[in-house]
This record gives structure tokens, C-alpha cells and sequence, in this order.
């Protein structure tokens, strides 16, 4: 019996591993999406597009975005200290703020300028920001 206890185990590990990597597959409708090939993978080109198709509909989609919306992304980096909203925090509120306050803030920063008494929180932030991405956060930041 003693014999036993490592080998039972070992399977109960095994299930344990396989179960887990069944529930997190990329495909879950589909039951065996390692051998998805033939109509299984017809089907699923039929409803989801080969990878170029899925590729150039993922770049439509950013392209057509507005700087709104792609400000919204980059506005995540934010929220800790702004608050999701931009009802502030840490940081001051920014709801309210027109476009090109934030625009010119932001600017301030990337360049390590001083505008009030905490501004060094500031610099990382505004330092890994592009140009656009500055745009677009100041348009987010006045729709909020
Ligand atoms: C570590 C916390 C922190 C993070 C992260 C952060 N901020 Fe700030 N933010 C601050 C603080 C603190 C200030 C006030 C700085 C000062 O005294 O000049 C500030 C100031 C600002 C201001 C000027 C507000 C005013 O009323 O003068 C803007 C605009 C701003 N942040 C935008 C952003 C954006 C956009 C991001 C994300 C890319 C961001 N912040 C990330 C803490 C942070």
C-alpha cells in the first residue's frame, strides 16, 4: 500500500495539471482545439477569420478609434493616483480640465519642469508618453 502513495499521488497531480490547462485553452468551445484541424478548423475560420483577418480587424478597429478612446488606454497608467474617473487621489482632480491644460501640464512634465510642489511624481509618467499619447489623454481627460 505504502508502495502505492507515490504513484497515486503523481496521477492526482497529473489530473490536477491536465484539468487546469483543459479550463484555460484558448478556444473553449471548441473540445479538442490541439487537433483543430479539417472542418474543425473550417468552422472556426468560418466564424472568427483566419489570423490575417482577425490581425487587420484588430488595426481597423485602432485606426478608427478616437483620441478619446485610445486616450482611455492610455490613461490606465493614471488611475492609481488620478483616480478611473479622474476624481484624483494622490494626484490632483482632473475631471473638468479642458484639453489643453492637460496638453500643456503633461508636456511640462516630459520636460522635468516644475509646475507645483509635487511634480517629480510626475516625470515617470509623463516621461514614457509620446506626443500623441498626449493628445489623446488630454482629449479623454476633457470627456470625462
Ligand atoms: C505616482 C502618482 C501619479 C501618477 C501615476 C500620475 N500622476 Fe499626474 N499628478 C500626480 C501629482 C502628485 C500631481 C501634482 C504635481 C505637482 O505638484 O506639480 C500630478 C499632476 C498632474 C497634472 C496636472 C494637474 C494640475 O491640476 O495641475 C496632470 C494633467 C496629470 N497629473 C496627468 C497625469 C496623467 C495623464 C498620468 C498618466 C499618464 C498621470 N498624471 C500619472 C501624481 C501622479
Amino acid at each position: 500500500m505504502k508502495d502505492l502513495l507515490i504513484p497515486l499521488f503523481a496521477l492526482l497531480f497529473t489530473g490536477v495539471i491536465v484539468t487546469t490547462a483543459m479550463a484555460n485553452r484558448d478556444v473553449p468551445e471548441q473540445a479538442r482545439v490541439h487537433t483543430c484541424v479539417g472542418e474543425c478548423y473550417e468552422a472556426y475560420v468560418a466564424a472568427n477569420g483566419n489570423i490575417l483577418d482577425q490581425q487587420r480587424a484588430a488595426a481597423a478597429a485602432a485606426a478608427s478609434a478616437s483620441p478619446a478612446e485610445l486616450g482611455k488606454t492610455a490613461f490606465a497608467g493614471c488611475t492609481a493616483c488620478h483616480g478611473a474617473g479622474g476624481e484624483g487621489g494622490v494626484g490632483p482632480q482632473l475631471s473638468g480640465r479642458d484639453a489643453s491644460f492637460v496638453n500643456t501640464a503633461l508636456t511640462a512634465y516630459k520636460n522635468r519642469e516644475t509646475r507645483g510642489p509635487q511634480s517629480a511624481l510626475m516625470y515617470a509618467s509623463a516621461a514614457a508618453l509620446s506626443d500623441a499619447d498626449i493628445a489623446n489623454i488630454a482629449a479623454f481627460v476633457e470627456s470625462l
